[in-house]
């Protein structure tokens, strides 16, 4: 399979390809194009062009080609979840997870289109402001460039496409280079479902020099990013005046105590922790228990993890499957033992079969080990022991990053005291870190990014507010 750059709503035949292996087995499948810096620049040219459309287009018309939008991922919903495991290694009953959710994503994106809102002024309340009337309208920004990762090709991609041409803005995206595929399959739709030529552009290629192409050009509004911090921050360095909108890493926790019936939440740890083989942003990381319910826990957590299958990711058996890459297989075999040397113990797990990890148990970890305080991305989770609520809080806080965070309580006051104590984007009281539904205000603090994802409020950070004041005295 070949696949051509998407531009101006025509697939051009680009001058050097790349090719895209399976994760799984290594097998290749697809030749993806290696866009040149000319390349990139008709994308962006292509898509300020096409800005005048689309901030002329109705919200109803920009709803419509939405709303088409989810009709034809819902008629191609298999196809679209096969894409995924294949490229991205995830299996497939979590790929058709994502598929329904991006189905959501664009359902939001479609209805918030019609209420974009701005609000009028009561000017009389300075002096100098009688007989006048003012009132704000939301304006789109023009471009946004959307760089997305490899771990949801398609709803993460929506999150960053849907908010803006609900909001009247044109896209260059600029994929993962694991995951292109669906992000091809993507504009594939979206023209399809009414997007105009240069609504959607899809440049793949060199990261680097993709990125640094979209963060400098003038032409380009706004940066929507979500990956790692390192390159989050080069791009804020680089982004000059534009918008910027980050989506970093994290090393998510969950605070378990000691009223809480174990049993009845050990399915939802796991799966906080190992869907996806951990390379979820707000994949459950570790857990601290406490003392109380310790014991029991790490051993019911141990015995349903083993039962986890590794496999291939269209087998619908599967729930772990291969890392991203090999590169990633021993970097996290390597953090597993720098965790043994500093005296951790492995409960489950611990080697890699091809490029499947174990799901990995650790205990006994110091907190400065890189399991415990750096996003590990892969199925490694650290179980902790606490005394109280308030030890469990200062530990999740004690972390560069600041996603999400959980607690389990069957205390009210320890649960609004935690809400208010965990220094995070967001608190999730009786459930995992990893809970997200689309339309959820999604971002971080400290080094977990700058500003919010969740289709209204993306939209907010793709839109300018323009002031109109009418002098009624003339
Ligand atoms: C992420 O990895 O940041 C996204 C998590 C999700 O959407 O569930």
């Amino acid at each position: 399979m070949k696949k051509n750059l998407f531009i101006d709503g025509k697939w051009i035949e680009p001058k050097y390809y790349t090719e895209l292996y399976s994760p799984y087995d290594e097998r290749m499948i697809a030749e993806i194009p290696a866009a040149t810096p000319d390349e990139v620049e008709s994308a962006i040219d292509s898509a300020y062009q096409a800005t005048s459309i689309m901030r002329k287009m109705p919200s109803h018309q920009r709803a419509t080609i939405l709303e088409n939008l989810t009709h034809l991922l819902e008629e191609r919903k298999e196809e679209a979840a096969r894409i995924i495991a294949m490229e991205a290694a995830k299996p497939i009953n979590t790929a058709k997870v994502e598929v329904e959710r991006t189905i959501q994503t664009y359902k939001f994106a479609a209805e918030e289109a019609k209420r974009i809102y701005g609000e009028t002024l009561p000017m009389d309340a300075a002096p100098g402001g009688e007989g006048r009337v003012a009132y704000t309208v939301q304006e789109p920004l023009g471009v946004v460039a959307a760089i997305t990762p490899f771990n949801f090709p398609m709803n993460l991609v929506a999150h960053k496409v849907g908010p803006a041409i609900a909001a009247g803005n044109t896209v260059v995206l600029k994929p993962a280079a694991q995951t292109p595929l669906s992000a091809y399959f993507l504009a594939e739709l979206c023209k399809e479902a009414g997007v105009p030529d240069g609504g959607l552009n899809v440049v793949t290629g060199s990261g680097s020099v993709i990125g640094d192409i979209l963060v400098k050009d003038e032409r380009i509004q706004k940066i929507s990013f979500t990956g790692s911090h390192a390159v989050g921050l080069q791009i804020r360095n680089k982004a000059d005046l534009k918008k910027v909108t980050l989506e970093l890493g994290s090393n998510a926790a969950v605070i378990i105590d000691e009223n809480v019936n174990v049993e009845k939440i050990i399915p939802r740890c796991v799966s906080g922790a190992f869907a996806f083989q951990g390379q979820v942003c707000i994949s459950l990381q570790r857990i601290y228990v406490h003392e109380k319910n310790y014991e029991r826990f790490v051993k019911e957590f141990v015995e349903a993890t083993k039962k986890l299958k590794l496999g291939a990711p269209l087998d619908p058996e599967t729930d772990i499957s291969a890392l991203i890459s090999p590169k990633d297989v021993e970097r996290t075999l390597d953090w597993i033992e720098e965790a043994k040397r500093s005296g951790a113990e492995v409960v489950a797990g611990g080697i890699s079969e091809g490029n499947v990890l174990q799901p990995t148990i650790l205990i006994d970890v110091d907190p400065s080990a890189k399991v415990s305080c750096q996003e590990v991305f892969a199925p490694i989770v650290v179980i902790n022991r606490v005394q109280s609520v308030e030890e469990a809080i200062n530990a999740v806080n004690d972390s560069r990053y600041g996603l999400q965070a959980g607690i389990y309580t069957e205390n009210i006051h320890t649960a609004l005291n935690a809400s208010s104590e965990l220094h995070v984007g967001g608190v999730i009281i009786n459930d995992i870190p990893t809970y997200r539904v689309d339309h959820m205000p999604y971002g971080g603090v400290k080094e977990s990014g700058v500003g919010r994802e969740g289709i209204k409020y993306a939209m907010e950070e793709m839109m300018e507010m323009k002031l109109v004041v009418i002098n009624k005295n003339k």
